[in-house]
């Protein structure tokens, strides 16, 4: 359970005199500041620093970071995000020297090494895809959407075609339509069926001579594999429209069907969801984006290419290419991981990542179904997502009250209120990396939470600094305030506080 207090400041734990190092008395003869500097240049006297012993500041900063949730102390089934464990001996290796060490403005013969990596991703992500004109570039999935679109604008506007519009199913990621408004498009909405599939009368009456890209989430938001696909990429095909996949949902289908395969012409991957790219923190994130041979003429330049004598250059010379949208070769250290990822698991490694995230997800959806309904179907791909629709109508215990409370159970809540189109929904993805025994205790507090008071479930957390922040306020706006250790608790401007402390950060 976490602990109720944030530890004391440094600034209240400092003892006058007490330190960290003790310095040998200094050789060199001393002379007053004042007769070395101008006056105007001398402080009034020392900075107020706190004053402690190492082990004092060792204890703060490691209780400090007990604080947080993380997916290495903390069961994290936050759907969409897929916040897998990323195994440690890629971080290492991220970090030798010959990989971070290497400049960008290096000749390109002492970077043979990293290009023939970049390379082997290139191709290996465009094996992945069944798609095998890959860019690197792209920092982010929605980068990825942004930079595949502009793809696509610049694949009509060579065929002299004004095609002005993005079809997007109303369970899509919110980037979606934010890219196809900066690609220059109009945002189309898809409704879903009953099913949660694309909804084909409505894709249908809405396909027409002004559509250009489809952007499909396949397996989409709610779980489920769309087996349209193929007629959907038809009925676009047959209007000389492309279709896009939304590869952020990759880890449930690697090795099992190649989007390429099923008509899909352009797509992105999000490697810190499926290749072990690092997650959050603003990034260094990374976006591949994977397209149709014919359409590698405009992705961004340079790529990476290899000569007949095994020498590996960046390929500059690329005249339709749509530009660049990132400085020097992409986020090479995201890349190197996903490289070190897939060649550790090689084909049949990859397909069990995702036999196993399927099979997890399965296992939670029926330990918890007869209390969290599943709305879009009885089985699930690699997440899945339940409704606490029920529990709010009978007992007003809402998706965000059960969310709140999994925190004093030690669970990172899972996604809230998306998709859309489920109504209080608990959007749940374990991932492979979970033992079968952290489904079951994860399930059981899910139950458990399900029948308890509903006053006291509105309270939850209950056992954390802050209680409920201010979802948007906490994050755009944070009050910071401290106080010393004797005043007594106040609520903070943001959220409520548990301790008899006030709070000194509530974001
Ligand atoms: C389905 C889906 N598409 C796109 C994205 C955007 O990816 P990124 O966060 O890397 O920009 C996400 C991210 O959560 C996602 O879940």
């Amino acid at each position: 359970m976490y602990k109720l207090d944030t530890p004391p400041l440094l600034f209240e734990s400092s003892r006058p005199g007490r330190s960290t190092s003790i310095f040998p008395t200094s050789d060199v003869p001393t002379k007053p500041l004042a007769t070395l500097m101008p006056a105007t240049a001398l402080a009034d006297g020392p900075p107020p620093l706190p004053e402690l012993g190492e082990l004092d500041v060792v204890r703060h900063y490691m209780a400090l970071s007990t604080l947080n949730m993380s997916i290495d102390s903390n069961f994290y089934p936050l759907g969409s995000c897929t916040m897998k464990y990323n195994p440690k001996r890629n971080e290492r290796l991220a970090a030798l020297p010959g990989l971070g060490a290497q400049h960008p403005y290096q000749d390109e013969s002492t970077l043979q090494g990293l290009l023939e990596i970049l390379y082997d991703v290139q191709s290996m992500l465009g094996e992945i895809a069944g798609l095998p004109a890959v860019s690197l570039q792209p920092a982010a999935g929605a980068q990825g959407e942004l930079t595949a679109l502009l793809v696509a604008a610049a694949h009509f506007r060579d065929l002299g075609l004004k095609r002005t519009q993005v079809l997007i199913p109303d369970s899509a990621h919110g980037t979606n339509p934010a890219s196809a408004h900066l690609a220059g498009f109009d945002a189309v909405t898809i409704k879903s069926d009953a099913r949660g599939l694309v909804d084909l009368d409505d894709f249908k009456s809405k396909l027409g001579d002004l559509t250009a890209v489809f952007m499909m989430t396949n397996p989409n938001t709610v779980g489920l594999f769309d087996p349209q696909i193929a007629e959907i990429a038809r009925l676009l095909h047959d209007r000389g429209a492309l279709l896009y996949l939304d590869g952020a949902n990759m880890n449930a289908i690697l090795g099992a069907v190649r989007p390429g395969d099923m008509g899909v012409d352009l797509m992105h991957y999000n490697p810190h969801k499926t290749f072990s790219g690092p997650h959050g923190g603003g990034g260094p994130g990374a976006g591949p984006i994977a397209v149709r041979a014919d359409l590698g003429k405009y992705l961004p330049a340079p790529v990476v290419a290899r000569d007949a004598d095994g020498t590996y250059r960046l390929d500059h010379d690329r005249p339709r290419s749509i530009g660049r949208v990132r400085a020097f070769f992409g986020n090479v250290g995201v890349l190197f991981r996903a490289y070190c990822y897939i060649r550790t698991h090689g084909p049949e490694g990859l397909k069990n990542v995702s036999r196993h995230a399927v099979l997890n997800a399965n296992y939670l959806l029926s330990l918890v179904k007869h209390v969290y309904p599943v709305p879009c179907g009885d089985r699930c791909m690699h997440e899945f997502v339940a409704s606490a629709r029920s529990l709010a109508r009978d007992r007003g215990v809402r998706a965000m009250d059960i969310a709140k409370r999994l925190i004093d159970f030690n669970f990172h809540a899972p996604t809230i209120y998306f998709p859309l189109i489920v109504s209080e929904a608990l959007m749940i993805e374990p991932t492979e990396t979970e033992s079968r025994e952290t489904l079951e205790t994860f399930a059981a507090a899910l139950l458990a939470i399900a029948a308890e008071d509903p006053a006291m479930l509105h309270d939850a957390p209950h056992s954390t600094t802050i209680s409920r922040a201010d979802e948007v306020k906490a994050a755009k706006s944070p009050v910071l305030v401290w106080k010393p250790a004797h005043a007594a608790s106040t609520p903070s401007e943001n959220g409520r506080s548990k301790s008899n402390r006030a709070a000194p950060s509530v974001a």
